[in-house]
């Protein structure tokens, strides 16, 4: 299909890429209207090998002739840099956007059975570290993410985007029963793990073979750590041992290690 030439911020056609630096508004808006945004050719390939379906595709004017894999089905527009920036916010260096629909997220309990190792992310509202943490878990073997209802939300683009794309390839869903799902994923046959860098918790190395078996590993925010209620729900409290006197890793850091731990 051709592209769409657009000459002004203001056109309706590009709304879904207006002000994509202002968080607080594309979080609000973003999940109720059915939308998520990809960057670049990379993650916009991964997630339509994931299935997503695309609204549409803004791309820098100059790169119209070498973007020949977006799909025929969606309109393509195109802009120079400078309306490229007044529409998105930001300079636009990967030269192509897409706007993505949303698709329904999985049954909780559906998702549980088909899993054998997951993550359970308690309060991760950081898009960066969130982003980096479904990265992992998808190179490490980590078959299903649950989140807590106070996480980001790991369509938004900046969490697509420092996952790679690889928050496509990986279910998830979020919970709207806290403390209460923790014991759901116990009822569903997993051994609750909660990661932390507290006194008491045994090192992960230690871990026998029945507490790997089907191991829902617990992590925790950044600063606060995980709640009371969570450590409360573990089977068990774990630590990746630290040296020089390091009090914690930050948590896509001690992530990815459990994840690598837990896989071998
Ligand atoms: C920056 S830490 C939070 C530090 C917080 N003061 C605490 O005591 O939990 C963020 C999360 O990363 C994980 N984490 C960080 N370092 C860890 C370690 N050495 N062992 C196990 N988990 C760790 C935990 O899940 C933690 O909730």
């Amino acid at each position: 299909m051709p592209a769409q030439t657009i000459t002004s911020p203001d056109d309706p056609r590009i709304g879904d890429y207006r002000a994509l630096t202002d968080v607080e508004l594309r979080t609000r808006w973003e999940p109720p209207n059915g939308l998520f945004i990809a960057e670049g050719e990379l993650v916009i390939s991964r997630a339509l090998r994931a299935g997503y379906r695309m609204r549409s595709a803004l791309v820098d004017e100059k790169r119209v002739a070498q973007l020949t894999d977006l799909p025929a089905y969606c309109p393509i527009y195109a802009a120079n840099q400078e309306v490229l920036e007044s529409i998105t916010g930001f300079h636009v260096h990967r030269g192509v956007l897409a706007s993505f629909h949303r698709r329904e997220i999985p049954d909780m309990s559906e998702m549980l059975g088909n899993a054998t190792r997951i993550a359970v992310l308690e309060g991760l509202n950081t898009h960066t570290n969130l982003g980096a943490l479904f990265r992992s878990a998808a190179a490490l073997g980590i078959d299903a993410v649950v989140l807590s209802p106070t996480c980001a939300d790991p369509l938004y683009r900046r969490a697509v985007r420092v996952s790679m794309g690889e928050v496509f390839a990986i279910p998830y869903a979020k919970s709207d029963d806290w403390p209460g799902t923790l014991t759901a994923i116990r009822e569903a046959g997993f051994t609750l793990l909660a990661l932390t860098p507290g006194e008491g918790a045994i090192p992960i190395g230690s871990l026998t073979p029945q507490q790997r078996e089907r191991p829902a590993l617990l992590l925790g925010a950044e600063g606060p750590g995980l709640t009371g209620a969570a450590m409360d729900a573990a089977d068990a409290r774990v630590v990746i041992p630290m040296h020089n006197g390091v009090d914690s890793l930050n948590v896509a850091t001690a992530g990815a290690l459990a994840f690598y731990e837990i896989g071998r």
